[in-house]
């Protein structure tokens, strides 16, 4: 196997096993999304959007949102520790130090954005929150909580895919209706 394919072996293997139920989900959805918004992403656009949430899998390691009492330093902090754990992965494959500071770079912005390719990393994490974790994180974090990280959400993404999540159905009529009104009288 190339250093690539040990990276992105390693990753499965560890997002496989995360407690949070949606994860493995959410890391093949936003790669799907990545090569939607851009057909010709690079392989460490690639392996970021497959591993950018990486660090919720490792519960020895991952950052707990009671510790912070802002949301965006809370995900800054999340982005942060997931670009920590991509590295020591690729070190560990042997990947090329400029291929593992690129990696770095993009996960480590990935809730933020900052240039061309990190906002597309962005783009795709955001609509795949709609597209695969909505229904999962609604379930377990009930109406409050999630109207606030949909907005949170829906507010980062740029109009043209606002007016896509608005299309989403969901299999829970419910969540579909309420998810509706919050974006509608935001
Ligand atoms: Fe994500």
């Amino acid at each position: 196997m190339d250093n690539i394919g040990c990276v992105k072996k390693k990753i499965e293997e560890i997002i496989k096993k995360s407690p949070v139920l949606e994860d493995p989900i959410h890391s093949k959805n936003t790669l799907e999304w990545l090569l939607k918004l851009n057909p010709d992403a690079d392989e460490t656009l690639k392996i970021a959007a497959l591993g950018h949430d990486i660090e919720r899998a490792i519960e020895d390691r991952k950052i707990k949102r009671k510790d912070y009492r802002d949301y965006d330093e809370f995900k800054d902090v999340h982005a942060l520790n997931s670009a920590k754990i991509l590295e020591e992965i690729m070190k560990g494959c042997n990947v090329r130090k400029e291929l593992v500071e690129d990696v770095f770079f993009l996960v480590s912005h990935h809730e933020t954005g900052g240039d061309r390719r990190v906002d597309v990393l962005r783009d795709a994490d955001s609509i795949s929150f709609f597209h695969a974790n909505l229904p999962y994180y609604f379930v377990r974090n009930g109406v409050e909580e999630t109207k606030n990280r949909c907005l949170w959400g829906y507010r980062k993404l740029p109009k043209n895919l606002q007016e896509v999540v608005v299309k989403f159905n969901y299999k829970d009529k419910k969540l579909e209706s309420l998810a509706r009104a919050w974006i509608a009288g935001r």
